[in-house]
């Protein structure tokens, strides 16, 4: 962790790098007549494993968008790593490439190859002639076979993205992040969809890159359960607003917004959403 330490009136105070994504009252709309979200405020520390759950349409797909820069806040501020994202900043577009964002629906390329949909996750790195080729250095092929290793796609190199199973395909999107040496990887219900084993497959894979990266992970999910098992901390977010942000504390669940939730309340609270 990145920390600088300031002198002031013989005191010390500390300003600390550790947030990694930070939102203060955000308020977004796909169009002028509703808000897709409504006073967002959320606090990522860096290395953790962070869940956005809730119900369909609550606005988890938006909230990613807005960490990425797919779209921009109607009110309020977001920042990421201490830069606001937006397209039109000269600041997050050189920092850009650092997010690894899997969306819904994947966004594979399915008639190329696993490798090749792996080794775009380098084309930032890439000379402008070499990216217009896709002319990939022999180091980047090198590291795209190290992280099908470590996906678990050994052997399927050369397979067609859409000859791949569902929990297949999830993992070549995985490795596609991966390889964009990323410091924050946004993943949109990855897991969903699978069955209990090959989700927590999937997610032991991803708690184990994020040890090895440094990683901060942000994921939304269907399954509460399956969030509270992984991530630190976990907001609920229901029409929009964020409601609760809970994480397990020993043998109870602990509401960090309001602080004063029973275990048992959450639960309840919980399943009036689901
Ligand atoms: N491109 C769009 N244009 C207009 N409205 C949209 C668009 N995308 C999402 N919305 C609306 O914004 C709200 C939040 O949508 P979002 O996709 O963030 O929900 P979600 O929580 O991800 O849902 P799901 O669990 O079904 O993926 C919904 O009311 C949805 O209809
Ligand atoms: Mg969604």
């Amino acid at each position: 962790m990145n920390q600088i330490q300031m002198s002031q009136n013989s005191s010390f105070s500390l300003i600390s790098t550790k947030k990694i994504i930070q939102m203060s009252d955000v308020w977004t709309s796909y169009d002028s007549k509703n808000f897709a979200l409504e006073g967002i405020n959320l606090s990522i520390d860096r290395g953790t494993n962070y869940s956005i759950v809730g119900p369909s349409g609550s606005g988890k797909s938006t909230l990613l968008k807005l960490m990425n820069g797919m779209m921009i806040p109607s009110k309020g501020i977001i920042k990421i790593d201490y830069v606001t994202p937006q397209m039109n900043n000269k600041k997050f577009k050189k920092m850009m490439h650092t997010i690894g964002y899997i969306p819904q629906s994947l966004g594979l390329v399915k008639n190329i190859s696993v490798i090749e949909n792996i080794l775009l996750g380098s084309l930032p790195r890439l000379t402008k002639v070499q990216s217009l080729f896709k002319k990939f250095p022999e180091n980047e092929i090198t590291e795209a076979k190290r992280i099908i290793k470590l996906v678990g796609l050994s052997g399927k190199e050369e397979r067609k993205v859409y000859m791949l199973s569902g929990g297949e395909k999830r993992r070549v999107a995985i490795a596609r992040a991966l390889m964009q040496k990323p410091t924050i990887l946004l993943a949109d219900e990855i897991v969903s969809e699978l069955d209990n084993v090959t989700a927590r497959e999937i997610m032991e894979l991803i708690t184990d890159a994020q040890k090895t990266m440094n990683l901060t992970a942000i994921m939304v999910h269907h399954d509460m359960q399956l969030a509270l098992e992984y991530a630190n901390r976990v907001a609920v977010i229901k029409e929009g607003k964020k409601i609760l942000e809970i994480g397990v504390e020993g043998d109870n669940i602990v509401d960090f917004q309001t602080g004063d939730m029973t275990t048992q309340e959450i639960m309840e609270m919980y399943s009036d959403d689901a």
